[in-house]
């Protein structure tokens, strides 16, 4: 298979060739590299020059293409090439093709049976999902499987890496500016903690932290507001939390989720708190079992607060494709309300992951 890579460069492109190394991917396939700004230059791996990404004739010599290079690539590229009568599989991580009714969203652990019955259909999109949806259906999966949710609530704690790799940079320089506003103050001890906050609170009101990229203050502070609004006050990222989750599962009724997205000062890691509505009451050691015996990335982390902080958190989970999901206990409105927590990271099954194991669906 003639496999073409593009934004492999970028940090989810990045991410995606480290772990095709790891896994051996490159064994069943023969990679080309393409390039939007370098063309005729080496390509990585030794694998010939790389070829311009805008080439539709190069492009249209692929069985796959494999896109990390982001929504505008994808908007002028896949029409022009579909409209020459490209029938090769378009992977992507951008959120363009989504929810095109000939597009699959893909997370293999959770949706194999949907992505083998659009396979045999024929089709050729396969799309990689929001980070935020694909992480919650890693932990959830054992739940949905089982035809218990009646309906979700997901409250977010983003990480920055979401927002791309500038965003992450404006955050350290951010925690940096904030720290050596009062790096004196903090030195004495006797300092007063009111006037050290007094300093930090001016600075973060100030002009002193870089923003361009958030366009307000994350370190120190939380965004409660992510990409644009979409309708009724809610925000696009809150809108993929219905669209996305239904279309994965491929429900027939749809199952309400909803929530606030909300930005935090962590780095690659999302994080959601979860408030789930089953439809009928299970104990909670059955669903301690579905839950953990779904996928070989989730763990349950027990509901205690040692294993919490230990094993629930962006800083135990950053670079790993373990998705913790702990805090499961039934909520004081009744036996039928579950709160759970989940982690996971962003730039993992939020985002490379799944593109390298739909490339494996194909090589099967
Ligand atoms: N939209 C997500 C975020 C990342 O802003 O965190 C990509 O799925």
């Amino acid at each position: 298979m003639k496999v073409g890579l593009i934004g492999w460069r970028g940090m989810v492109g990045s991410v995606l060739l480290q772990r095709m190394q790891e896994e051996n991917d490159f064994a069943g396939i023969e990679p080309v590299f393409f390039s939007t700004s370098q063309a005729g230059q080496p390509a990585p791996m030794n694998a010939g020059t790389l070829k311009d990404a805008s080439d539709i004739a190069e492009l249209k010599k692929l069985d796959v293409i494999l896109t990390c290079q982001g929504g505008d690539y994808t908007k002028a590229i896949h029409p022009e090439l579909r409209k020459t009568g490209w029938q090769g599989y378009w992977i992507d991580a951008a959120s363009t093709l989504r929810m095109e009714p000939n597009a699959v969203i893909i997370l293999d652990p959770v949706n194999r049976n949907v992505i083998d019955a659009a396979l045999a259909k024929g089709q050729k999109d396969f799309i990689g999902g929001n980070c935020t949806v694909s992480l919650m259906l890693m932990a959830l999966g054992g739940l949905f499987r089982a035809g218990l949710v009646e309906w979700i609530t997901s409250m977010t704690y983003q990480a920055a890496s979401g927002a791309g790799a500038p965003n992450m940079r404006e955050l350290l320089s951010q925690m940096g500016v904030l720290h050596g506003s009062v790096a004196e103050l903090l030195k004495n001890p006797s300092s007063a903690i009111l006037d050290i906050d007094r300093q930090v609170t001016a600075t973060l009101r100030s002009d002193a932290l870089p923003t361009k990229e958030f366009g307000a203050p994350l370190a120190g502070n939380v965004l409660p507001w992510i990409d644009r609004e979409v309708e009724d006050g809610q925000s696009r990222e809150e809108w993929k939390g219905y669209a996305e989750t239904n279309k994965i599962l491929g429900t027939t009724t749809p199952i309400p989720v909803d929530g606030i997205c909300v930005r935090v000062s962590a780095m690659r890691c999302h994080s959601q708190a979860l408030t789930i509505k089953l439809n009928k009451d299970v104990p909670i050691a059955d669903i301690e079992n579905l839950i953990k015996n779904d996928n070989q990335w989730v763990k349950f982390v027990p509901n205690t607060k040692a294993d919490s902080l230990a094993n629930l958190t962006p800083a135990a989970v950053s670079g790993s494709l373990t998705v913790p999901i702990g805090r499961v206990r039934k909520m004081k409105m009744g036996p039928q309300y579950l709160s759970a927590f989940t982690c996971g990271d962003q730039l993992l099954w939020g985002a490379a992951e799944p593109l390298r194991r739909m490339l494996r669906v194909l090589l099967e």
